[in-house]
This record gives C-alpha cells, sequence and structure tokens, in this order.
C-alpha cells in the first residue's frame, strides 16, 4: 500500500528533481513566497540552504514553524505577501525565489516585478503553476462543461477557489516581459490525477512506477498540455 510520503512523491517527485539539480553546489539564500506549511522551505534547510517563507497565513507559519522543530531546523517564517515582499525580505537578498502555486491567486505581473526586485541579478526563480488544459480535461471529464468551456480562452480565474491557469506560452511570454529568462519547462503530474487512487494506493509498487514514469514524460513537449502544473525554472537577467 502507497504511504502518505509515497503519494507526495507522486505529486512533486518532478518538481524536486529540477530544484536539487539547480541548487546543487552550496546554500543559498532562499525565499518561498506562498510557502505555506513549509513543505518545499524545510526540506531546502535540511539540505543547508538559509530559507525565509513568506506567507499571509498565520496558521501555515504556526504550522511551517512546528514542522522545521520537528527537523530541529531555522526556517524564518515572515508574515506578507506579494505586495509588500520587498519590505518584508529586502530588495536583492535572495538567489533564489520560490512561487509554487501562488500565480494562480495573485496579480502574475506583479509578483514577477516583485520576485524579481527581490532576487539578486542572475538569480533563479522556481515557478510552479495549474496548467489550463489539463484543467479544461478534467472538469469537462468530471461533467462540469460550462465550467470547461469558461476556462477554455479565459485568463481571469473562474473561481475564487482554484485561481487562473495558464498555458506553457502565457508564462513564457508573462516571464519575458517581467525580465526573466525561463530555462526549463517541466510537466508535473501529467498522469498522476488522472489514475484512481486507489490503484495507486493497493497495487504494489504502483507508487514508485508512476514516479518512473512522471519522470520519463515530464521534459517531453508533447505532454505539457496534459500537466496538471508546469514547472519553470527562470533566472533573473
Ligand atoms: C496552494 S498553497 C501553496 C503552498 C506551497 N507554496 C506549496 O507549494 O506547497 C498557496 C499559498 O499561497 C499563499 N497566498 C495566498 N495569497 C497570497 C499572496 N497574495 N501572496 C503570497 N502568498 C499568498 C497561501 O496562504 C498559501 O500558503
Amino acid at each position: 500500500m502507497a504511504s502518505r510520503e509515497q503519494r507526495g512523491s507522486v505529486r512533486t517527485a518532478v518538481v524536486w528533481d529540477a530544484l536539487e539539480a539547480a541548487l546543487a553546489g552550496g546554500p543559498r539564500d532562499v525565499v518561498d513566497l506562498g510557502g505555506g506549511t513549509g513543505g518545499f522551505a524545510v526540506r531546502l534547510a535540511e539540505s543547508g540552504h538559509r530559507v525565509r517563507v513568506v506567507d499571509p497565513s498565520p496558521d501555515a507559519l504556526a504550522a511551517l514553524a512546528r514542522r522545521a522543530q520537528e527537523v530541529d531546523l531555522e526556517v524564518t517564517g515572515l508574515q506578507g505577501d506579494v505586495t509588500d515582499l520587498v519590505d518584508v525580505v529586502g530588495a536583492g537578498s535572495a538567489d533564489v525565489v520560490l512561487c509554487h502555486g501562488v500565480l494562480e491567486v495573485v496579480d502574475p505581473a506583479l509578483a514577477l516585478a516583485r520576485i524579481g526586485e527581490v532576487l539578486r541579478p542572475g538569480g533563479l526563480l522556481s515557478l510552479v503553476v495549474g496548467q489550463r488544459h489539463a484543467a479544461v480535461l478534467a472538469r469537462a471529464m468530471a461533467g462540469h462543461f460550462q465550467q470547461a468551456r469558461g476556462l477554455l480562452d479565459d485568463q481571469e480565474p473562474v473561481d475564487g477557489r482554484t485561481g487562473r491557469r495558464f498555458t506553457a506560452g502565457e508564462l513564457e511570454a508573462l516571464l519575458t516581459t517581467a525580465g526573466f529568462v525561463p530555462t526549463t519547462v517541466h510537466g508535473v503530474r501529467v498522469f498522476a490525477d488522472l489514475v484512481p487512487a486507489a490503484l495507486v494506493d493497493l497495487e504494489p509498487g504502483a507508487a514508485a512506477a508512476l514516479v518512473d514514469l512522471e519522470r520519463a514524460v515530464a521534459a517531453r513537449e508533447e505532454y505539457l498540455p496534459l500537466a496538471t502544473q508546469l514547472h519553470v525554472l527562470a533566472t533573473r537577467s
């Protein structure tokens, strides 16, 4: 049976692969914008990076503190959001900014501009966002045809809960306009959300085989439109 850890790994293995490869070679100053309860932040701190999490939610920051304490590590939690990011962490204070699952619910151009101010020249942005085509497919398959139709061309959030979705082309345009150079694009959860959970949970070895499959297709352009999320690494020019 798949453990909770294995299920988490199915969802994040592709992101970790790219991130760890990009951050190899010494401790960095990392800011995790909208880092929430610290799923990424604490693991990066465990790898020796100096990590600050900026999040508007006091509850998330409290959970982050507990999570860091459990592994006896220091991760700075700062209450803030996209709008006051520069005041909260300081201009030019980061080698790396993570922005995972946040661009969907904020003004994306503003967020990228603020991230650009916080990053040192040549710094790295790790961006994870919901991908539009997969969201259209998911809604259609669930019988929510009007929602699917609405999401097809609409770049504004269709519903407040999940926020806006992006295509790879839209992301590239947003990043370029904000002065970033995209270096890699990976599809995340190409199959994971299509496979019945019971199959992955109950079939021995299925979770590991699914992670293997996700890794195999992540960089294949033809599978990007099926990915629930896109992970883009970009450098500040
Ligand atoms: C979907 S969660 C992602 C959490 C984490 N980055 C991850 O990948 O597991 C979105 C996070 O964005 C935060 N958030 C919401 N509005 C925000 C804003 N305006 N600026 C920064 N973070 C925000 C939420 O509090 C939440 O922790």
